[in-house]
């Protein structure tokens, strides 16, 4: 009979030669296990997507409720549907007020897509700026912002008018003409590039920029969201507040959703010349919004977010070693730099096969992501710092 391991290599289409290929049978809370019965602790959540971990009671609950009542109805936006009303709610008493309004769609990339058509629809500029190493998404037009060549070289042409600048060099700005940018587009803190958070000043020169030049700033924090960094989002650490919000993953408790967020007034331009001026059939859908607000209320209910400098320093306190370069990131959205990507993939293969599940990142392989569940509990974070510094021992 044939195996679903087969079935997976040979009828799914594949994304690498190598994929890790764990047959995971059931998932809960910090924990995956596999078909043998082996369990995993999970120290990447997916991407940064299980923030409240596998299957929260209160996520499962919500989305159980919701299967009562219904599943899709009609395309976005047509239909008051409680869960997406609430959702959009909870996202707005929770925001600044230039951040008051959602549009819901399907994943991070269809995110970046919306708000780049809102910026070019708002301010009839063409031009997009943004970041060397810059991960935005795998769509066309996600792609095209992206910041890594190699990523896009085989898809060209891509979106025209798109200007790839370095990031956190606030000083290329001064000698720079943005008057044909609609907008710009960043992520406060970047994930595949290793974890690189930008610097107050880089983002503050980002803010005057657009301020003077009819320019919208654009946070990607389909990473970075959703309680990751120790803050709801990650530009509260900054105070500095986009003029487009984009987020994903985390938010949706483990379902898939997105969003982008802006002004009532900057998303009004989205029904007129041309009305629909974006339009998805399951963006929004209310099985995932009331997961999402479910998580959402996970996380302010269950303190899960304010605990998180202290777990951030739990791991810092606890991973030191010469093999160790450097510990990058904020809160739970940590990376850390070995010299190589033969070693670290090494010691990422020795943690896997002791039970820690960790990977390397899309533009930097030789750095190990930490990005856990935030409910990971102290002993958990000793547990797998335990096992990460003996797999580094091992190779080093
Ligand atoms: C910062 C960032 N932006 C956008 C995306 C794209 O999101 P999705 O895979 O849901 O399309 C990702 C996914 O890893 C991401 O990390």
């Amino acid at each position: 009979m044939i195996t679903q391991r087969q079935v997976f290599l040979q009828h799914m289409a594949q994304t690498t030669s190598f994929p890790l290929s764990l047959e995971i049978e059931r998932a809960d809370g910090m924990y995956l296990y596999d078909t043998s019965g082996k369990k995993y602790m999970d120290l990447i959540s997916g991407i940064s997507v299980s923030n409240v971990g596998h299957r929260h009671p209160k996520v499962v609950n919500a989305i159980q409720l919701q299967l009562e009542k219904y599943l899709h109805l009609m395309v976005y936006g047509e239909y008051i549907q409680s869960p997406q009303v609430q959702l959009a709610q909870w996202l707005s008493k929770h925001l600044p007020e230039a951040l008051n309004c959602s549009y819901f769609v399907n994943s991070g990339s269809e995110a970046i897509e919306g708000a780049l058509k809102l910026a070019k629809r708002l301010t009839g500029k063409t031009e997009i700026i943004s970041f060397k190493n810059a991960y935005h998404g795998s769509t066309m037009g996600a792609l095209s912002v992206g910041g890594n060549e190699n990523f896009k070289n085989a898809f060209r042409p891509l979106l025209p008018d798109i200007r790839i600048l370095e990031f956190n060099n606030a000083e290329q700005f001064k000698s720079l003409s943005v008057k044909n940018t609609a907008c710009i587009l960043v992520e406060p803190i970047q994930g595949e590039s290793g974890i690189i958070p930008a610097t107050k000043e880089f983002l503050s020169v980002l803010r005057s920029v657009c301020d003077e030049n009819n320019c919208l700033l654009i946070f990607d924090e389909i990473q970075s969201g959703a309680g990751r960094t120790g803050k709801l989002f990650a530009f509260e650490h900054y105070q500095i507040v986009p003029d487009i919000l984009c987020i994903a993953k985390g938010m949706g408790g483990g379902m898939p959703i997105g969003a982008f967020i802006s002004s009532h007034q900057n998303m009004h331009a989205l029904t007129n010349n041309p009305m629909l001026g974006h339009i998805t059939t399951f963006g929004g859908h209310p099985v995932s919004c009331a997961a999402s607000k479910a998580a959402f209320e996970v996380l302010e209910q269950e303190a899960l977010i304010s605990i998180i400098p202290a777990k951030e320093k739990l791991f810092r306190t606890l991973l030191v070693h010469p093999a160790i370069k450097e510990i990058r990131g904020k809160g739970l959205m940590l990376a850390l730099q070995f010299d190589s990507f033969e070693r670290n993939k090494k010691i990422i293969d020795s943690c896997i096969e002791n039970g820690v599940i960790t990977d390397w990142f899309l533009f930097c392989d030789n750095a190990m992501r930490i990005a856990p569940p935030l409910l990971i509990s102290e002993q958990e974070i000793h547990e797998a710092c335990a096992i990460i510094l003996q797999a580094i021992k091992q190779h080093c």
